[in-house]
């Protein structure tokens, strides 16, 4: 049994321990997880969310900081266009002689038909707390969720998910030799692993980390397809590219083994180990909600485990699946907290999100002290570009969100308010709008949308995937701000509002949190949800700001 709490210097009397997971709330997908002394951080996937990639620190393996991103620059990360859930995949974060690298790739083009593949980048810093990293190295070859690792005698070794051929779609592991300064190969792409299960197209080999331990090379991988198949396994052998021999405990991940598990679709992982000598690891992992993968709207979110070694071999978390809540280890210390931003400082804090890059700024917290205000442009929230949005990490299955919004519209296409947002083909809203003949007018608009259903032989595309409801309230008052609200359950979110500061809220719409897991056709589901603030002109440009009050997000368990 580990014993990380004395070592890592937690000296609590009588602590419970437990480790709980997930360890990082909200979507936190591909966490690559590495050591630096006693400095521990995380790095996980934003896909066409902007800055990419955070950056989470610990020293305690409890208490994990957001201290920053890796990709804040539109030279690093240029989402313009890029459809949902593109954009940046599967980080590794490595350190080597005093310099953090942080490997990403991002697939700006993700239409099925192009079936192009990405290229891989790294940027890199000396101080990964300054939060500034350097431009973008690009490797030569295709492919994504690429790895770096350093061999003993010098030698850097990129490692990633290619295609075999163009036939089968069975993905193989590839990696070369490459000249680290400019990213350029200094080998030809070289097959080293096809995976361990079946060939057919779920087999997926993905997410190769190497690794080297005690003289022993290890390629650990993601298997299964990143849905109730996901695994994790090992090869170990002689060199970084194998040959290979299979751990015969593999999966060592795998809680899709017995369906009936908390947590699900555990997989993609890496491990470290601890100032103290201890090992540990994390891998993405779900939490369908009433034991039914059409409700996980958090999506794929960070897990972490203890890992012991038998005979050369990792185990992971003593061979048990992984679950919410690990008896023994740690410290039992939830990692929800409330959040409330009074929106009183010059800037934004770390957790919040633009929906690809803006073209320039449209939010201030100086126009109006106290106030964040939105400046609308003509994009809508369900267009494949840079509306006027700021996103926040939805942490908890069960928890509020409110603000207070004073907006003035002087047309129906004006429109400002909060919504539930996961990206463009599924989000649900509740604002304030006009009235065609600008009057002065108010109403309260809700806008609910589901998947459209294919009728008859055509497809359905990108354009007329989804649905929509739209409902209208008048609204009292042409003056007053309103207050919105979201109540988020495990099954149903429900949206409200209150006219003025003090009236009750009043709950308008209900929709099943289905509508925020399962994407409609052609579309993926890879992130999670979040909640958001917002200023539309619907395709016209507004000179109508929305100036809110405040940010309260109140998880309750
Ligand atoms: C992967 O599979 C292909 C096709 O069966 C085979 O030619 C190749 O040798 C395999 N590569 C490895 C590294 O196992
Ligand atoms: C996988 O199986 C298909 C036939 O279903 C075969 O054409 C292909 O060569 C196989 N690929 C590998 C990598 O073994
Ligand atoms: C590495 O080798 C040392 C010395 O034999 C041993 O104590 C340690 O447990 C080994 N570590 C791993 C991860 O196998
Ligand atoms: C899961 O939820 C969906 C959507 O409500 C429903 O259609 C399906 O029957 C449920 N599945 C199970 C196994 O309960
Ligand atoms: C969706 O759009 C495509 C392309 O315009 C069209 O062929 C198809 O009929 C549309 N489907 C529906 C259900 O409207």
């Amino acid at each position: 049994m580990p014993r990380l709490l004395s070592s890592l210097g937690i000296v609590g009397v009588a602590l419970v321990r437990a480790l709980i997971n997930p360890i990082l709330p909200g979507f936190n997908p591909d966490p690559s997880i590495l050591s630096v002394g006693s400095n521990y951080f995380i790095a996980t996937s934003t896909f066409e969310y902007f800055p990419g990639v955070p950056i989470y620190h610990s020293t305690n393996l409890v208490d994990w900081e957001l201290i920053g991103h890796g990709l804040t620059r539109p030279l690093q990360l240029s989402l313009l266009g890029t459809p949902s859930d593109a954009g940046v995949w599967a980080p590794t974060l490595r350190f080597h002689r005093g310099v953090y690298y942080l490997v990403c790739t991002t697939r700006y083009v993700y239409t099925p038909e192009f079936r192009l593949f990405p290229r891989s980048f790294y940027v890199s810093t000396e101080d990964i707390s300054s939060g500034e990293w350097s431009d973008p190295v690009y490797f030569d070859f295709l492919g994504y969720d690429a790895d770096l690792f350093w061999d003993t005698n010098g030698d850097v070794y990129a490692t990633w998910t290619g295609i075999n051929n163009a036939v089968d779609k069975i993905y193989g592991i590839y990696q070369s030799k490459i000249d680290l300064l400019t990213g350029d190969s200094l080998t030809g792409d070289k097959l080293i692993f096809n995976g361990t299960l079946p060939n057919d197209s779920t087999s997926r080999p993905e997410g190769p980390h190497v690794y080297l331990i005690n003289g022993t090379y290890y390629l650990m991988i993601a298997e299964g397809g990143t849905g109730v198949h996901h695994q994790a396994t090992i090869q170990r052998g002689p060199s970084p590219s194998g040959p290979w021999e299979n751990n015969p405990s593999n999966p060592i991940i795998y809680n899709g083994a017995d369906l009936s598990l908390a947590v699900q679709s555990t997989g993609h992982a890496g491990f470290m180990q601890a100032a103290d000598g201890t090992w540990w690891g994390s891998c993405l992992g779900t939490v369908p909600q009433s034991g039914n993968f059409s409700y996980q709207q958090l999506g794929r979110q960070t897990f972490l485990f203890p890992v012991t070694w038998e005979e050369g071999w990792p185990v992971i978390n003593e061979g048990r699946p992984l679950s919410l809540h690990m008896g023994g280890i740690l410290e039992d210390k939830s990692p929800l907290s409330s959040y409330t931003n009074g929106f009183t400082s010059a800037s934004l804090d770390n957790s919040f999100y633009f929906v690809r890059n803006p073209y320039k700024a449209f939010h201030s917290l100086t126009a109006r002290p106290g106030y964040l205000r939105l400046k609308a442009n003509g994009y809508a929230l369900g267009d494949r570009d840079s509306a006027a949005i700021i996103t926040r990490k939805q942490t908890s299955y069960e928890e509020t969100f409110e603000t207070i919004l004073e907006f003035f519209p002087t047309t129906n296409l004006m429109e400002a308010g909060l919504s539930v947002f996961y990206g463009d083909m599924m989000h649900n809203d509740i604002g304030i709008t006009g009235d065609a003949v600008g009057s002065g007018k108010r109403y309260i608009v809700t806008r609910t949308l589901v998947p459209a259903q294919q009728i008859g032989p055509w497809g359905l595309t990108f354009s007329n995937n989804t649905a929509t409801t739209t409902n209208h309230y008048e609204l009292k008052t042409t003056d007053q701000p309103v207050r919105l609200k979201v109540i988020a359950t495990s099954t149903e979110y429900i949206l409200g509002h209150a006219e003025g500061r003090w009236e009750s809220f009043e709950y308008l719409e209900t929709f099943s949190s289905v509508y925020m897991t399962v994407p409609p056709t052609g579309a993926f589901f890879f992130k999670g949800a979040s909640f958001a603030l917002c200023n539309t002109g619907n395709g016209r440009s507004s000179s109508s700001p929305a100036d809110f009050g405040y940010w309260k997000q109140i998880p309750s368990n």
